[in-house]
């Protein structure tokens, strides 16, 4: 019996693998199953595979080992233009010599759509993208935010049912980024259509998507929702990639049942949350987020770990305040706290004491 859609998941990547140069491995057995209607994104530093894995499920490149499957059929039995996969690349030129309007009409001709059938959908999917006005422009006559508009139109012009973007707000400007980073999860809504999204960047990633498979040398890291992802990094690489983070390295002295007891290589005790660390004389580094740190004791939790700091640097940064301070031997400890009524600003040289609730101090792999 064929299993189900639903069952199966609407892409399903598994145990692939990806070499081009019939040595090394690029995207070393991948397994990741995306449901229908899903945001997902792949996410991870310039050279871990994450567009390999978009031109394999493109149909662009094949795959070494194993199979990917959209809708439940391996993908290279089906023709290109019966995929119903619509693309975004961060320099996806539109044809140059065409008008925008011709660009849209371009991918409904291939599937032999009527004049008429064509007219109505490029007027639907130029007004998508609040650019129903410049179907007879040419794109050296667009900004470069609306020529991406226009090849976010033309991917989604055809209906598909899965839409692959390859970093493509990468060429934008800061702002345009995030305005243009909300149009596409407003579309993404609207439409209930499928998206892989690849990006480098992490607060893109966070805003847009479901699910994140963060990448690493070929390899998922984690996959997980945004929220999930920050609060319960699975190893260091992905604390690290995900937000900010300090870092004390030391050993374990201790450990049962989630809880750790770690000894710092400056000599300190402290207790922490074990999450892939699993013996006793292993060494590890102790994660702790900026915003989780408190200077002030009446909002320490009674169990609160407390330690000694100097305030390095103190940055005043309007809704935040930034403290850079030396803890335990590192000078690159930073503290977030909120700009809130009666904060005290923090001078140089000055000794506080800081704290943590010891769920927030995870002991995790040493990198
Ligand atoms: N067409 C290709 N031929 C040979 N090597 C390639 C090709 N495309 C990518 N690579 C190599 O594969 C690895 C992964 O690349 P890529 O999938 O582009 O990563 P990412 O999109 O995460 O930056 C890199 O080491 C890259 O140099
Ligand atoms: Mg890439």
């Amino acid at each position: 019996m064929v299993a189900s859609t639903q069952d199966d998941g609407f892409v399903v990547f598994e145990h692939v693998q990806k070499s081009y140069d019939g040595e090394t491995l690029v995207v070393k057995d991948l397994n990741l199953t995306i449901g229908q209607g899903e945001f997902l994104t792949m996410l991870g530093p310039s050279g871990s595979g994450k567009t390999t894995c978009l031109m394999m499920l493109a149909g662009f490149e094949t795959a070494t080992h194993g199979d990917i499957r959209l809708d439940g059929r391996p993908i290279n039995t089906v023709p290109p233009h019966k995929r119903g996969i619509g693309m975004v690349f961060q320099n996806y030129a539109l044809f140059p010599h065409m008008t925008v309007g011709e660009n849209l009409s371009f991918p409904l001709e291939v599937r032999g759509m009527s004049r008429s059938d064509r007219e109505r959908k490029i007027k639907r999917a130029l007004d998508m993208v609040q650019m129903g006005a410049f179907a007879n422009r040419r794109p050296a006559q667009l900004s470069g935010g609306q020529q991406q508009r226009i090849a976010l139109a033309r991917a989604l012009v055809f209906d598909p049912q899965l839409v692959l973007m390859d970093e493509p707000l990468g060429a934008l400007d800061k702002q345009l980024r995030e305005h243009m980073q909300f149009e596409i999860k407003h579309l993404h809504e609207s439409l209930g259509i499928t998206v892989v999204y690849v990006t480098h960047d992490q607060g893109e990633a966070l805003t847009m998507s479901d699910r994140i498979a963060v990448f690493n040398d070929g390899r998922i890291q984690q996959l997980a929702p945004p929220d999930e992802l920050y609060e319960r990094p699975r190893n260091s690489f992905v604390a690290s990639f995900i937000g900010e983070n300090n870092r004390l390295p030391g050993v374990i002295e201790e450990i049962a049942e989630g809880r750790a007891l770690v000894r710092l290589d400056t000599g300190e005790l402290i207790d922490a949350t074990p999450v892939n660390v699993s013996h006793k004389g292993q060494k590890t580094l102790v994660s702790i987020r900026p915003e989780r740190v408190e200077y002030k004791p009446e909002m320490l939790p009674p169990n609160a770990h407390l330690i000694e700091a100097e305030v390095m640097e103190f940055i005043y940064m309007g809704d935040i305040f930034r403290t850079r301070l030396r803890v335990a031997g590192s000078e690159e400890f930073v503290i977030k706290s909120r700009n809130t009524l009666g904060q005290r600003m923090l001078q140089p040289g000055e000794r506080i004491r800081i704290g943590w609730a010891p769920q927030d101090a995870r002991a995790l792999d040493p990198l």
